[in-house]
């Protein structure tokens, strides 16, 4: 099936030349947790794409005078010359290579910038990886003109899928599914599609602050994360429920179910945590001030029938959803109660997004 995304045809591209897009993270609202190879989700996921978190990536290409048999590219990260990225680009490439074939005959220097503090804990692989993979594709367009969307943004979200996995449901908007699903029409393992079923307006627009409760460096890597999902004692069962979550997150969206909505999403990030809680060896990534704030929005729901909710990635950072109506309330509640579980009290307000962005 992969196949498909090998060039038939290699047409000319200019012998030098440069391309920018912006592209943003995501937050998953079921999440991916457990693959196989190469870089396959054991479940489907689904997220809604941010907005204000994003990368922007200045990929510039000159072609190779004499051709060799190496990578040749410069990493730039906020200005600096970055060698620290290096090798994960290098593995992505090795990944890539067979569908863009012709990443080793240009020499390339990749500049990035997030709108994000630098190491804040808000996972960048998701926007970075999408950003040069949307780059390539670019490249590759102006190669093969006859390339339709679709089968871009097919390709573009496969490629950013072997940078990082949750990459892949970075370049569109505003809700995506990524992995086989057979109420989600054309869902596949391979690459993200935008969920085009119904979805009532309370979830239109909405609103995603991130806290920054913890900004260091995890512990343990989303990479050893997943890997532990092999051989763990209630993997198949999640994997399962996952499926199914699906299937209800398709139906409340399209009933405008709210209540299920934060049941199902809360619970969500709860498991998350659980299978690492649960794994061998057993880890945490949450924090006490992860649960501090867990609590705090508990309490606010109960005293304000708030339709405010939480859900975690693989850290100790909150991600609070919340509709567009209540905007002004929630970060009021974010200011006042929530900011002192912040590190130095950041916090980052966010909303869904429709996805990458051409730049130049
Ligand atoms: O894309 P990765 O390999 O960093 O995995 C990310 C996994 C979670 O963020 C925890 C969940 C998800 O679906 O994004």
């Amino acid at each position: 099936m992969e196949q498909i995304f090998i060039p038939k045809t290699v047409g000319t591209v200019k012998e030098s030349g440069t391309v920018t897009w912006q592209t943003p993270s995501n937050i998953a609202l079921v999440k991916y947790w457990g693959k196989r190879n190469p870089q396959l989700p054991e479940n489907t996921s689904v997220s809604f794409t941010l907005s204000n978190c994003h990368t922007k990536t200045t990929l510039s290409y000159n072609k190779k005078q004499q051709s060799n048999d190496n990578f040749d590219f410069d990493v730039v990260f906020e200005g600096k010359i970055n060698e620290a990225f290096k090798p994960k680009i290098e593995t992505f490439f090795k990944r890539i290579e067979a569908y863009v074939p012709f990443l080793k005959e240009y020499t390339f220097v990749i500049e990035s910038q997030n709108s994000f503090p630098h190491s804040s804990g808000i996972a960048s692989s998701a926007s970075g990886m999408s950003a040069i993979a949307m780059c390539l594709m670019s490249m590759e367009k102006e190669m093969n003109p006859t390339l339709t969307e679709e089968e871009f943004y097919h390709k573009a979200s496969f490629l950013a899928r072997l940078g990082s996995g949750s990459a892949c449901r970075s370049v569109k908007g505003e809700i995506v599914v990524w992995g086989a699903h057979p109420e989600i029409n054309g869902s596949s393992d391979l690459y993200g599609v935008e969920f085009k079923d119904a979805v009532a307006p309370i979830f239109q627009n909405y609103q995603d602050t991130i806290l920054l409760v913890d900004k260091g460096e995890k512990q343990v890597s989303s990479t050893v994360g997943h890997d532990l999902m092999h051989g763990h004692p209630f993997s198949q069962q999640r994997f399962a429920q996952a499926q199914e979550n699906i299937s209800k997150i398709k139906d409340i969206f399209a009933k405008g179910a709210i209540d299920d909505f934060i049941a199902l999403v809360e619970s969500e990030a709860l498991t998350l945590h659980a299978m690492m809680m649960t794994s061998h060896p057993y880890f945490i990534l949450m924090k006490p001030n992860t649960l501090e704030v867990i609590n705090k929005v508990w309490d606010y729901r109960k005293e304000t029938g708030s339709k405010l909710c939480f859900t975690l990635d693989a850290g100790a950072n909150v991600h609070l959803l919340y509709p567009k109506s209540e905007k002004e309330t929630v970060q009021l509640f974010i200011k006042q109660d929530l900011a002192v579980f912040c590190k130095n009290g950041e916090y980052i307000h966010d909303q869904v997004g429709m996805g990458a962005n051409k730049l130049t």
